[in-house]
């Protein structure tokens, strides 16, 4: 038996500024003939949820016509990024999580299916000074220890790394060191067997120490190669992931017959020129 996940991330959604909902509603029809059983959005749900409310009730309200069961966890421009960002736009406070927990629910959560646990993390959590990020470790550390002889596959914003966990880098693109520390040790020695994350609008696949680690690229738009380096594919579309109930599991770039693959460089409305 397998148990099929479309993973969606990074839709940037917005009633005010709807640039990117055409491409949403391809990949909506997409999911129509991928016949999945869960459908994950791995944050960056709204374009700018962490400073306007509407469209995190746009971007919920998309979510609810695509009539599929579905589970989302928050990335930087839903609930504000972590504190040891630097020149974060937007850092994460008790107010913006509020307003995501009160359009999406639970920030946090798991989810068991054949062989397999599904933990979905609130990863701008991490660095701040929330108690809701120490109520977080709690849950991650009991969900772990839980699974028993289940396979985990993580589900979390931001990719923990680049190359490898000893990283010491501390910018906006991965987890950063202190934040990656405090989520593994949740682990101990083992590692999730699937990390799925998003936030990099590439798509990319490694295997790091046993895990295999897969990023979605964005529904809604690609970042230019002057702002960002090319880590793996650079075109809209989404993730299948596979997970098989004998704990083997594959993954695949999925592409929406009818969208256009976005530069944001092109849409200078949606949060500024890039220069
Ligand atoms: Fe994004
Ligand atoms: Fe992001």
């Amino acid at each position: 038996m397998t148990f099929r996940i479309a993973q969606i991330s990074d839709t940037h959604l917005s009633a005010q500024k709807p640039f990117f909902v055409e491409n949403f509603k391809c990949v909506g029809e997409a999911l129509t003939h991928e016949l999945p059983d869960l459908v994950i959005n791995t944050g960056d749900i709204a374009l700018d949820g962490s400073s306007h409310e509407d469209d995190l009730v746009e971007a919920r309200r998309l979510h609810d016509a695509l009539r599929v069961p579905y589970l989302c966890i928050p990335g930087n421009h839903d609930v504000g990024d972590n504190a040891d960002v630097p020149n974060a736009h937007h850092v994460l406070d008790a107010d913006g999580r509020a307003r995501y927990l009160r359009h999406f629910g639970r920030d946090w959560w798991h989810v068991d299916v054949p062989a397999w646990r599904l933990i979905g993390v609130n990863a701008q959590l991490y660095a701040g000074a929330l108690a809701a990020a120490d109520e977080q470790a709690a849950f991650v550390a009991e969900a772990v220890a839980g699974a028993r002889e289940r396979r985990i596959a993580l589900f979390i914003h931001k990719p923990l790394f680049d190359l490898h966990e000893r990283e010491d880098v501390i910018g906006g693109r991965f987890l950063n060191p202190s934040s990656r520390r405090d989520l593994l040790n949740a682990f101990g020695a083992t590692r999730p067997a699937l990390v799925a994350c998003g936030h990099v609008h590439q798509f990319r696949e490694t295997e790091v120490k046993g895990g295999r680690h897969v990023w979605a690229p964005s529904t809604a738009y690609h970042i230019p190669d002057t702002r960002q380096p090319r880590y793996g594919r650079k075109e809209v579309g989404f993730v299948i992931h596979d997970l098989r109930d004998d704990g083997t599991h594959a993954s695949r770039f999925a592409l929406a017959p009818g969208t256009q693959n976005l530069c944001i460089a092109d849409f200078p409305a949606a949060y500024g020129p890039m220069h």
